[in-house]
């Protein structure tokens, strides 16, 4: 089956960028409490039910590795070889395969809570619902969802350079609005919304968004 043109240049580029983009993002998660408080909140809610949690879209693994430390049993799946062999290096304690966000080797309702960090925003805004659809038939009953993106129009952003690499990358900034939209139509429940102002070298807020797959 032919792939979708979005996903072979997003694994090229982040082929290109892994190591660097792990070295980037290393100690991120210390300078932003407001992530922290929403991945805090997230993994009191799963923590509750008990149960697997997918990092999709998981990069080098460091959203892994840190609700790993809270007590959550994850796992991170990515599109990027290269990202995933980092983050098998970095964490060799935790659990990282390759796969797509659109086509999960997970069974239905196998998760109680799937994160996708900043993961979505390299798929095309009028892809998404398939994406939804997929994140909401791998999550059990009752399962969250975690969603973070740069906030925008859904406009496109074509990037040349990155982390010291020349790539050619798409990104979007997402409307809150419309993803709510999207993720109700997929039949999630939304939970929270936290939209932060830019903090260096950010130019745009930051979208925290909580969803919640309803109970039978
Ligand atoms: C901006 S990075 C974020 C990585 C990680 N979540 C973090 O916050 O450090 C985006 C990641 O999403 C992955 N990704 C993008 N589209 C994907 C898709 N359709 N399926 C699986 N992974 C995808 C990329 O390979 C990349 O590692």
């Amino acid at each position: 089956m032919t792939e979708a043109p979005y996903l072979s240049t997003t694994r090229t580029a982040y082929n290109t960028v892994a190591a660097d983009y792990a070295e980037f993002v290393k100690n991120l998660m210390t300078e932003k409490p407001l992530d922290r408080a929403m991945l805090a909140s997230f993994a009191e809610l799963v923590l509750t039910d008990g149960g697997q949690v997918g990092d999709l879209g998981c990069g080098p693994g460091r959203v892994t590795a840190h609700l790993h430390s809270l007590g959550v049993n994850a796992f991170g799946i990515d599109l990027s070889p290269e990202m995933v062999a980092v983050a098998r290096r970095m964490y060799p304690d935790l659990q990282f395969d390759e796969g797509r966000l659109t086509e999960l080797d997970l069974k239905d309702a196998s998760l109680a809570g799937a994160v996708a960090w900043y993961s979505i925003i390299h798929t095309p805004p009028a892809l998404l619902p398939p994406v939804f659809a997929e994140f909401e038939r791998v999550l059990a009953p009752g399962g969250h969802l975690l969603l973070a993106f740069q906030v925008g129009d859904n406009e496109l952003r074509h990037i040349v350079q990155g982390y010291g690499h020349t790539v050619s990358l798409d990104a979007y900034r997402l409307s809150p609005e419309y993803i709510t939209e999207q993720l109700k139509a997929a039949g999630f429940v939304m939970t929270a919304q936290l939209v932060r102002q830019p903090e260096a070298p950010e130019t745009v807020p930051q979208a925290y968004l909580l969803a919640r797959k309803p109970c039978l």
